[in-house]
Protein backbone atom coordinates (compact mmCIF):
# COMPACT_ATOMS: atom_id res chain seq x y z
CA UNK A 1 0.00 0.00 0.00
CA UNK A 2 1.24 3.61 -0.93
CA UNK A 3 2.34 5.75 2.64
CA UNK A 4 -0.58 8.36 0.99
CA UNK A 5 -3.05 5.88 1.50
CA UNK A 6 -1.53 4.53 4.43
CA UNK A 7 -2.02 8.15 5.80
CA UNK A 8 -5.28 8.45 4.83
CA UNK A 9 -6.45 5.41 6.56
CA UNK A 10 -4.39 6.50 9.73
CA UNK A 11 -6.52 9.81 9.03
CA UNK A 12 -9.70 7.83 8.80
CA UNK A 13 -8.90 6.21 12.23
CA UNK A 14 -8.19 9.51 14.19
CA UNK A 15 -11.85 10.69 12.54
CA UNK A 16 -14.00 7.32 13.48
CA UNK A 17 -12.40 7.11 17.28
CA UNK A 18 -12.93 10.90 18.10
CA UNK A 19 -8.94 11.62 19.13
CA UNK A 20 -8.72 14.74 17.02
CA UNK A 21 -8.16 16.63 20.18
CA UNK A 22 -5.62 14.47 21.41
CA UNK A 23 -3.55 14.43 18.21
CA UNK A 24 -4.07 18.20 17.43
CA UNK A 25 -2.24 18.95 21.00
CA UNK A 26 0.63 16.61 20.12
CA UNK A 27 1.18 18.37 16.64
CA UNK A 28 3.11 21.17 19.29
CA UNK A 29 5.11 18.63 21.17
CA UNK A 30 7.79 18.51 17.80
CA UNK A 31 11.33 20.31 17.42
CA UNK A 32 12.19 21.18 13.38
CA UNK A 33 15.29 20.39 12.34
CA UNK A 34 16.56 21.60 8.74
CA UNK A 35 18.22 18.60 6.91
CA UNK A 36 19.34 19.14 3.49
CA UNK A 37 16.91 22.14 3.36
CA UNK A 38 13.84 20.58 4.40
CA UNK A 39 12.34 21.34 7.86
CA UNK A 40 11.87 17.84 9.42
CA UNK A 41 9.47 17.47 12.46
CA UNK A 42 10.33 15.16 15.20
CA UNK A 43 8.25 14.49 17.79
CA UNK A 44 9.67 15.03 21.40
CA UNK A 45 8.57 11.93 22.81
CA UNK A 46 9.70 9.89 19.79
CA UNK A 47 13.65 11.44 20.07
CA UNK A 48 13.50 10.85 24.09
CA UNK A 49 12.45 7.06 23.20
CA UNK A 50 15.38 7.07 20.68
CA UNK A 51 18.03 8.05 22.93
CA UNK A 52 21.04 6.67 20.84
CA UNK A 53 23.40 7.30 24.35
CA UNK A 54 24.66 4.02 26.61
CA UNK A 55 22.43 4.42 29.10
CA UNK A 56 19.51 4.07 26.82
CA UNK A 57 20.61 2.19 24.00
CA UNK A 58 22.80 -1.15 23.94
CA UNK A 59 25.05 -1.08 21.26
CA UNK A 60 25.69 -4.25 20.72
CA UNK A 61 22.63 -5.71 21.39
CA UNK A 62 21.16 -3.15 18.95
CA UNK A 63 18.12 -2.65 22.07
CA UNK A 64 16.62 0.01 23.69
CA UNK A 65 17.49 -0.37 27.07
CA UNK A 66 15.50 2.64 28.94
CA UNK A 67 13.81 2.36 32.45
CA UNK A 68 10.14 2.40 30.83
CA UNK A 69 9.15 2.37 34.64
CA UNK A 70 10.70 6.25 35.01
CA UNK A 71 9.82 7.10 31.51
CA UNK A 72 8.62 10.70 31.15
CA UNK A 73 6.93 10.93 28.13
CA UNK A 74 6.25 14.66 28.56
CA UNK A 75 10.17 15.23 28.17
CA UNK A 76 10.64 18.35 26.47
CA UNK A 77 14.02 19.68 25.30
CA UNK A 78 15.70 22.65 27.19
CA UNK A 79 18.45 23.42 24.53
CA UNK A 80 18.73 21.96 20.80
CA UNK A 81 22.32 22.59 19.35
CA UNK A 82 22.75 21.76 15.77
CA UNK A 83 25.94 21.19 14.32
CA UNK A 84 27.48 20.05 10.64
CA UNK A 85 26.10 16.38 11.24
CA UNK A 86 24.34 15.77 14.16
CA UNK A 87 22.20 17.83 16.76
CA UNK A 88 22.38 17.85 20.64
CA UNK A 89 19.35 17.74 22.83
CA UNK A 90 19.38 18.41 26.58
CA UNK A 91 16.15 17.47 28.15
CA UNK A 92 14.20 19.31 30.96
CA UNK A 93 15.47 16.39 33.49
CA UNK A 94 19.39 17.36 32.45
CA UNK A 95 19.60 14.20 30.14
CA UNK A 96 21.39 14.67 26.72
CA UNK A 97 21.00 13.35 23.23
CA UNK A 98 22.65 13.16 20.44
CA UNK A 99 21.60 12.15 16.75
CA UNK A 100 23.06 11.88 14.01
CA UNK A 101 21.41 14.01 11.24
CA UNK A 102 21.66 11.52 8.45
CA UNK A 103 20.02 8.75 10.54
CA UNK A 104 17.19 11.18 11.20
CA UNK A 105 16.44 11.87 7.94
CA UNK A 106 16.15 8.37 7.21
CA UNK A 107 13.64 7.99 9.92
CA UNK A 108 12.03 11.44 9.09
CA UNK A 109 7.87 11.10 9.22
CA UNK A 110 7.15 12.78 5.84
CA UNK A 111 5.16 10.68 3.33
CA UNK A 112 8.19 10.30 1.14
CA UNK A 113 10.59 9.55 3.95
CA UNK A 114 8.10 6.90 4.97
CA UNK A 115 7.36 5.56 1.73
CA UNK A 116 11.08 5.21 1.10
CA UNK A 117 11.94 3.34 4.24
CA UNK A 118 8.88 0.85 3.43
CA UNK A 119 10.17 -0.23 0.03
CA UNK A 120 13.84 -0.43 0.89
CA UNK A 121 14.14 -1.60 4.23
CA UNK A 122 10.86 -3.01 5.33
CA UNK A 123 9.56 -4.68 2.44
CA UNK A 124 9.88 -4.92 -1.46
CA UNK A 125 6.88 -3.61 -3.08
CA UNK A 126 4.74 -5.88 -4.69
CA UNK A 127 3.58 -6.09 -8.65
CA UNK A 128 0.44 -8.41 -9.19
CA UNK A 129 0.09 -10.43 -12.46
CA UNK A 130 -2.08 -12.41 -14.54
CA UNK A 131 -1.49 -15.86 -15.91
CA UNK A 132 -0.79 -14.72 -19.34
CA UNK A 133 2.28 -12.39 -18.21
CA UNK A 134 4.31 -15.29 -16.42
CA UNK A 135 7.15 -15.83 -18.36
CA UNK A 136 8.06 -12.19 -18.26
CA UNK A 137 7.32 -11.69 -14.93
CA UNK A 138 8.83 -15.25 -13.42
CA UNK A 139 12.94 -14.43 -12.86
CA UNK A 140 15.26 -17.41 -13.70
CA UNK A 141 18.24 -17.57 -11.30
CA UNK A 142 21.15 -20.49 -11.26
CA UNK A 143 21.67 -22.74 -7.84
CA UNK A 144 25.38 -22.56 -8.27
CA UNK A 145 25.43 -18.29 -8.20
CA UNK A 146 22.46 -18.65 -5.34
CA UNK A 147 24.94 -20.94 -3.21
CA UNK A 148 28.48 -18.71 -4.01
CA UNK A 149 26.71 -15.18 -4.47
CA UNK A 150 25.35 -12.63 -2.06
CA UNK A 151 24.39 -10.81 -4.99
CA UNK A 152 22.23 -13.86 -6.92
CA UNK A 153 20.88 -14.59 -3.41
CA UNK A 154 19.66 -10.99 -3.12
CA UNK A 155 18.17 -10.70 -6.78
CA UNK A 156 16.52 -14.50 -6.62
CA UNK A 157 14.97 -13.43 -3.09
CA UNK A 158 13.70 -9.90 -4.32
CA UNK A 159 12.36 -11.63 -7.23
CA UNK A 160 10.20 -13.76 -4.65
CA UNK A 161 9.18 -10.99 -2.52
CA UNK A 162 7.79 -8.45 -5.54
CA UNK A 163 6.25 -11.21 -7.85
CA UNK A 164 5.47 -14.57 -5.58
CA UNK A 165 7.33 -16.66 -7.59
CA UNK A 166 10.87 -17.34 -9.08
CA UNK A 167 12.53 -20.59 -10.95
CA UNK A 168 15.76 -21.93 -9.89
CA UNK A 169 17.52 -24.23 -12.94
CA UNK A 170 20.68 -26.05 -12.49
CA UNK A 171 20.04 -28.10 -9.46
CA UNK A 172 21.98 -31.52 -9.07
CA UNK A 173 19.86 -34.19 -9.39
CA UNK A 174 19.91 -34.99 -5.22
CA UNK A 175 17.51 -35.14 -2.76
CA UNK A 176 18.97 -32.73 -0.57
CA UNK A 177 19.83 -29.86 -3.58
CA UNK A 178 17.76 -27.82 -2.10
CA UNK A 179 19.06 -27.81 1.97
CA UNK A 180 21.83 -25.75 0.14
CA UNK A 181 19.20 -23.01 -1.11
CA UNK A 182 17.38 -23.06 2.20
CA UNK A 183 20.59 -22.79 4.33
CA UNK A 184 21.98 -19.56 2.07
CA UNK A 185 18.26 -18.03 3.46
CA UNK A 186 18.08 -19.56 7.09
CA UNK A 187 15.85 -22.37 8.55
CA UNK A 188 13.38 -24.04 6.79
CA UNK A 189 9.59 -24.64 8.14
CA UNK A 190 9.09 -27.98 9.39
CA UNK A 191 5.74 -29.27 9.05
CA UNK A 192 4.08 -32.48 9.70
CA UNK A 193 5.13 -33.94 6.67
CA UNK A 194 8.61 -33.29 7.83
CA UNK A 195 11.76 -30.90 7.12
CA UNK A 196 11.20 -31.95 3.46
CA UNK A 197 8.58 -33.93 1.75
CA UNK A 198 8.54 -35.80 -1.38
CA UNK A 199 5.87 -35.86 -4.08
CA UNK A 200 5.37 -38.78 -5.95
CA UNK A 201 2.50 -40.99 -6.38
CA UNK A 202 1.89 -43.02 -3.28
CA UNK A 203 -0.72 -45.52 -2.87
CA UNK A 204 -2.93 -45.49 0.47
CA UNK A 205 -1.57 -41.72 0.78
CA UNK A 206 -1.83 -39.18 3.58
CA UNK A 207 -2.40 -36.50 1.19
CA UNK A 208 -3.90 -36.08 -2.27
CA UNK A 209 -0.72 -34.35 -3.47
CA UNK A 210 0.86 -37.38 -3.26
CA UNK A 211 -1.41 -38.73 -6.34
CA UNK A 212 -0.66 -38.87 -9.83
CA UNK A 213 -3.85 -37.09 -10.56
CA UNK A 214 -5.29 -33.61 -11.12
CA UNK A 215 -4.19 -31.51 -8.28
CA UNK A 216 -6.36 -28.59 -8.05
CA UNK A 217 -5.28 -25.51 -7.23
CA UNK A 218 -4.58 -24.71 -3.41
CA UNK A 219 -2.37 -22.70 -1.16
CA UNK A 220 -0.44 -25.35 0.88
CA UNK A 221 -1.27 -25.82 4.60
CA UNK A 222 -4.29 -23.55 5.44
CA UNK A 223 -4.67 -25.29 8.58
CA UNK A 224 -1.59 -24.00 10.26
CA UNK A 225 -1.97 -20.67 12.09
CA UNK A 226 1.95 -20.28 11.07
CA UNK A 227 1.54 -21.15 7.36
CA UNK A 228 4.81 -21.92 5.63
CA UNK A 229 5.26 -18.48 3.52
CA UNK A 230 7.26 -20.02 0.63
CA UNK A 231 7.23 -23.38 -1.21
CA UNK A 232 10.03 -24.39 -2.83
CA UNK A 233 9.58 -27.84 -5.82
CA UNK A 234 12.53 -29.28 -6.89
CA UNK A 235 12.19 -31.48 -9.74
CA UNK A 236 13.92 -34.58 -9.23
CA UNK A 237 11.80 -36.53 -12.45
CA UNK A 238 9.81 -34.99 -14.69
CA UNK A 239 7.32 -37.46 -16.22
CA UNK A 240 8.08 -37.58 -20.15
CA UNK A 241 4.55 -38.01 -21.69
CA UNK A 242 1.74 -35.27 -20.97
CA UNK A 243 0.46 -34.00 -18.24
CA UNK A 244 2.46 -32.78 -14.53
CA UNK A 245 2.49 -29.42 -15.56
CA UNK A 246 2.09 -26.86 -12.29
CA UNK A 247 -0.49 -24.10 -12.63
CA UNK A 248 -0.37 -20.81 -10.42
CA UNK A 249 -2.37 -17.58 -9.88
CA UNK A 250 -1.30 -14.62 -8.09
CA UNK A 251 -4.30 -14.16 -5.87
CA UNK A 252 -2.99 -10.75 -5.29
CA UNK A 253 -4.49 -10.11 -9.25
CA UNK A 254 -7.43 -12.09 -8.10
CA UNK A 255 -8.03 -10.17 -4.72
CA UNK A 256 -8.43 -6.88 -6.54
CA UNK A 257 -9.85 -8.28 -9.33
CA UNK A 258 -12.80 -9.50 -7.32
CA UNK A 259 -12.76 -6.11 -4.84
CA UNK A 260 -13.07 -3.87 -8.53
CA UNK A 261 -15.92 -6.11 -10.01
CA UNK A 262 -17.80 -8.48 -7.59
CA UNK A 263 -17.23 -6.22 -4.27
CA UNK A 264 -19.72 -7.98 -2.29
CA UNK A 265 -18.56 -11.57 -3.23
CA UNK A 266 -15.06 -10.08 -2.31
CA UNK A 267 -16.23 -8.72 1.33
CA UNK A 268 -17.67 -12.39 2.05
CA UNK A 269 -14.38 -14.11 1.09
CA UNK A 270 -12.67 -10.99 3.46
CA UNK A 271 -14.80 -11.03 6.23
CA UNK A 272 -16.41 -14.77 6.68
CA UNK A 273 -14.25 -17.68 8.44
CA UNK A 274 -14.00 -20.94 7.18
CA UNK A 275 -12.28 -23.85 9.25
CA UNK A 276 -9.35 -25.35 7.37
CA UNK A 277 -8.25 -29.14 8.71
CA UNK A 278 -6.05 -31.91 8.22
CA UNK A 279 -5.91 -34.99 9.96
CA UNK A 280 -3.81 -38.54 9.73
CA UNK A 281 -0.70 -39.52 10.40
CA UNK A 282 2.45 -39.45 8.63
CA UNK A 283 5.88 -41.04 9.29
CA UNK A 284 3.63 -42.58 12.41
CA UNK A 285 2.63 -39.24 13.64
CA UNK A 286 -0.38 -38.05 13.83
CA UNK A 287 -2.03 -34.82 13.65
CA UNK A 288 -5.00 -33.13 13.68
CA UNK A 289 -4.68 -29.46 12.44
CA UNK A 290 -7.33 -27.08 12.27
CA UNK A 291 -7.75 -23.70 12.07
CA UNK A 292 -10.31 -20.93 11.02
CA UNK A 293 -9.80 -17.89 9.20
CA UNK A 294 -11.01 -16.24 5.60
CA UNK A 295 -10.18 -16.95 2.44
CA UNK A 296 -8.43 -13.61 1.89
CA UNK A 297 -6.92 -12.17 4.90
CA UNK A 298 -6.63 -8.45 5.09
CA UNK A 299 -4.30 -6.03 7.53
CA UNK A 300 -5.83 -3.32 9.07
CA UNK A 301 -5.34 -0.62 5.81
CA UNK A 302 -7.06 -3.68 3.81
CA UNK A 303 -4.26 -4.82 2.06
CA UNK A 304 -3.85 -8.39 1.63
CA UNK A 305 -1.75 -10.67 3.90
CA UNK A 306 -2.52 -14.45 3.52
CA UNK A 307 -4.59 -16.36 1.16
CA UNK A 308 -6.07 -19.85 2.18
CA UNK A 309 -7.45 -21.75 -0.18
CA UNK A 310 -7.59 -25.95 -0.89
CA UNK A 311 -10.82 -27.40 -1.82
CA UNK A 312 -9.39 -30.97 0.54
CA UNK A 313 -8.38 -29.51 3.01
CA UNK A 314 -11.23 -27.64 4.19
CA UNK A 315 -12.91 -29.10 6.52
CA UNK A 316 -16.94 -30.19 7.05
CA UNK A 317 -17.56 -28.03 10.06
CA UNK A 318 -18.98 -24.88 8.40
CA UNK A 319 -18.39 -22.41 11.71
CA UNK A 320 -20.56 -19.41 10.69
CA UNK A 321 -24.31 -18.62 10.28
CA UNK A 322 -26.81 -20.60 8.34
CA UNK A 323 -27.65 -17.62 6.16
CA UNK A 324 -23.88 -17.22 5.02
CA UNK A 325 -23.30 -20.63 3.41
CA UNK A 326 -24.74 -20.05 0.46
CA UNK A 327 -23.51 -16.38 -0.43
CA UNK A 328 -20.34 -18.15 0.64
CA UNK A 329 -20.00 -20.58 -1.67
CA UNK A 330 -21.12 -18.65 -4.38
CA UNK A 331 -18.24 -16.39 -3.74
CA UNK A 332 -15.86 -18.95 -2.71
CA UNK A 333 -16.57 -20.62 -6.57
CA UNK A 334 -16.42 -17.09 -8.03
CA UNK A 335 -12.70 -16.78 -6.26
CA UNK A 336 -11.81 -20.34 -7.39
CA UNK A 337 -12.70 -20.04 -11.20
CA UNK A 338 -11.15 -16.56 -11.31
CA UNK A 339 -7.77 -18.08 -10.52
CA UNK A 340 -7.88 -21.04 -13.10
CA UNK A 341 -9.14 -18.02 -15.01
CA UNK A 342 -5.88 -16.01 -14.75
CA UNK A 343 -3.50 -19.23 -14.03
CA UNK A 344 -0.21 -19.60 -15.79
CA UNK A 345 0.76 -23.21 -17.12
CA UNK A 346 4.20 -24.19 -16.73
CA UNK A 347 6.02 -27.58 -16.73
CA UNK A 348 9.48 -27.95 -14.42
CA UNK A 349 12.05 -30.02 -15.65
CA UNK A 350 14.37 -31.98 -13.89
CA UNK A 351 17.47 -29.49 -12.32
CA UNK A 352 14.48 -26.96 -11.44
CA UNK A 353 13.46 -25.42 -8.15
CA UNK A 354 10.01 -23.89 -8.38
CA UNK A 355 9.83 -20.69 -5.94
CA UNK A 356 6.42 -19.67 -4.72
CA UNK A 357 4.94 -17.33 -2.33
CA UNK A 358 2.58 -20.32 -0.63
CA UNK A 359 0.32 -17.52 0.90
CA UNK A 360 -0.14 -15.41 -2.14
CA UNK A 361 -0.21 -17.62 -5.36
CA UNK A 362 -2.61 -20.67 -5.99
CA UNK A 363 -0.59 -23.27 -7.43
CA UNK A 364 -1.91 -26.84 -8.87
CA UNK A 365 -1.06 -29.61 -10.97
CA UNK A 366 -2.13 -31.36 -14.19
CA UNK A 367 -2.54 -35.06 -13.77
CA UNK A 368 -0.20 -36.97 -15.41
CA UNK A 369 0.78 -40.99 -16.08
CA UNK A 370 2.66 -42.98 -13.36
CA UNK A 371 4.10 -46.03 -14.96
CA UNK A 372 7.45 -48.01 -13.76
CA UNK A 373 9.00 -46.61 -16.76
CA UNK A 374 7.74 -43.13 -16.80
CA UNK A 375 7.23 -41.73 -13.01
CA UNK A 376 7.52 -38.20 -11.28
CA UNK A 377 9.11 -36.79 -8.77
CA UNK A 378 9.66 -33.71 -6.69
CA UNK A 379 11.50 -32.59 -3.11
CA UNK A 380 9.47 -30.02 -1.29
CA UNK A 381 10.48 -27.91 1.64
CA UNK A 382 9.43 -24.30 2.97
CA UNK A 383 11.27 -21.32 4.14
CA UNK A 384 9.07 -18.62 6.35
CA UNK A 385 8.75 -15.00 5.30
CA UNK A 386 10.35 -13.86 8.17
CA UNK A 387 13.51 -15.31 7.34
CA UNK A 388 13.40 -14.03 3.64
CA UNK A 389 12.50 -10.71 4.25
CA UNK A 390 15.55 -10.89 7.05
CA UNK A 391 18.24 -11.94 4.80
CA UNK A 392 17.04 -9.91 2.18
CA UNK A 393 17.57 -6.67 4.69
CA UNK A 394 20.98 -8.55 5.84
CA UNK A 395 22.02 -8.22 2.45
CA UNK A 396 21.02 -5.07 1.79
CA UNK A 397 23.41 -3.98 4.78
CA UNK A 398 25.82 -5.86 3.51
CA UNK A 399 25.77 -4.92 -0.89
CA UNK A 400 24.58 -1.23 0.36
CA UNK A 401 27.01 -0.27 2.79
CA UNK A 402 26.25 3.04 2.18
CA UNK A 403 22.88 3.05 2.87
CA UNK A 404 22.79 4.33 6.31
CA UNK A 405 19.95 1.53 7.00
CA UNK A 406 21.51 0.60 10.91
C1 LIG B 1 1.89 -30.28 -3.31
C2 LIG B 1 1.87 -29.75 -4.68
C3 LIG B 1 2.70 -29.84 -6.92
C4 LIG B 1 3.24 -30.80 -7.94
O1 LIG B 1 2.55 -31.30 -3.07
O2 LIG B 1 1.23 -29.67 -2.44
O3 LIG B 1 1.28 -28.75 -4.89
O4 LIG B 1 3.74 -30.30 -8.93
N1 LIG B 1 2.57 -30.41 -5.64
O5 LIG B 1 3.16 -32.00 -7.74
ZN1 LIG C 1 20.06 8.65 26.60
ZN1 LIG D 1 0.75 -27.80 -2.98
Amino acid sequence: MNVLKRFQSVKQFIKTHNINDVTKRSTHHVISIDIDGEHLKFPHVWLRDNCQCEQCFHTSARSRIIDYSNFNIDSKPKAVVKGANSVQITWDDGHTSNFKLDWLKLRSFTAESQNKYTDFIYRPKRTSWHGKEFLKICGIHDYNKIVQSDEALYEWLYDVSVYGVALIQNTPNKENAIDNIIARVGFSKQTHYGVKFTVQNVANTSNVAYLSSNLQMHTDLPYYEYCPGVNMLHCLVQTKSEGGENLLSDCHYTAQYMKENYPEEYEILTNIEVEWSDIGVEDGNEFFKLYRSPVICLDSNKEVTRINCSIPQRGNHFPGLLNVVVPWYKAHKLFFDLNQEFAAKFKTKEGDILVFDNIRLLHGRNKYEDKPNNTRKLIGGYVDWDEIYSRLRCLKVKLFPNSGIL
